[in-house]
């Protein structure tokens, strides 16, 4: 699904049950770093790809919107927003798009999957949330957003087919898919939305 070649073990939701409160916070910082990081493109590639500028800033007030709605959820439960956190599965998967940048592909093609496979695993998280979670409220909070996360991988994937080539983008994009998979189960099972 949405290119992940690796699914996320059913047990990391029994991580998350047991400390509700930080996966929140993380969450909330998640949605804070996918608004920047849409604007930050828009700043760095919107001049020589007009056509982006449009539905990155789109983008970037629709995660802004959701910033909004999970920290309504943590005061909702007397929690508060938290200390920003590292991503290590972002910060890794940025890491090994950068390592292979011998190979020729563009920096402006890697940025654009990357997210896209950031999205994917955000909405297969989200899924086994809506699924999994004994909070009847939030099961439906993520079935939410778990819509709104495949839209953005499709996004992320169209951007880059449009400016670089359906051909190009399918096989970076398998290349990077299998870091990903990589990444993704190396990691210890936390309650983080990438952990
Ligand atoms: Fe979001
Ligand atoms: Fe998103």
């Amino acid at each position: 699904m949405l290119g992940l070649l690796h699914p996320t073990s059913p047990a990391w939701i029994d991580a998350v049950e047991a400390d509700l409160e930080t996966m929140l916070q993380d969450h909330a910082q998640c949605e804070l770093k996918a608004a920047h990081s849409a604007l930050s493109l828009v700043g760095r590639y919107g001049g020589d790809h007009p056509a982006m500028v449009e539905p990155l800033v789109a983008l970037a007030q629709e995660e802004t919107e959701h910033v909004g709605q999970v920290t309504k959820r943590l005061t909702d439960r007397g929690q508060s927003l938290g200390a920003p956190t590292t991503d290590t599965y972002v910060r890794r998967l940025a890491r090994a798009a950068r390592a292979e940048h011998h190979d020729g592909y563009p920096p402006l093609l890697d940025r654009l999957l990357v997210a896209a496979l950031v999205e994917g695993r955000s909405c297969e998280r989200f899924r086994l949330l809506s699924d999994g979670l004994s909070d009847a409220a939030l099961r439906s909070f993520y079935r939410e957003l778990m819509g709104s996360e495949a839209r953005h991988f499709a996004l992320f994937s169209r951007l880059a087919s449009d400016a670089f080539g359906v051909e190009d983008t399918r096989a970076r994009l398998a290349t990077l898919a299998t870091r990903e998979g990589e990444i993704a189960s190396s990691l210890p099972l936390s309650p983080q939305v990438h952990g």
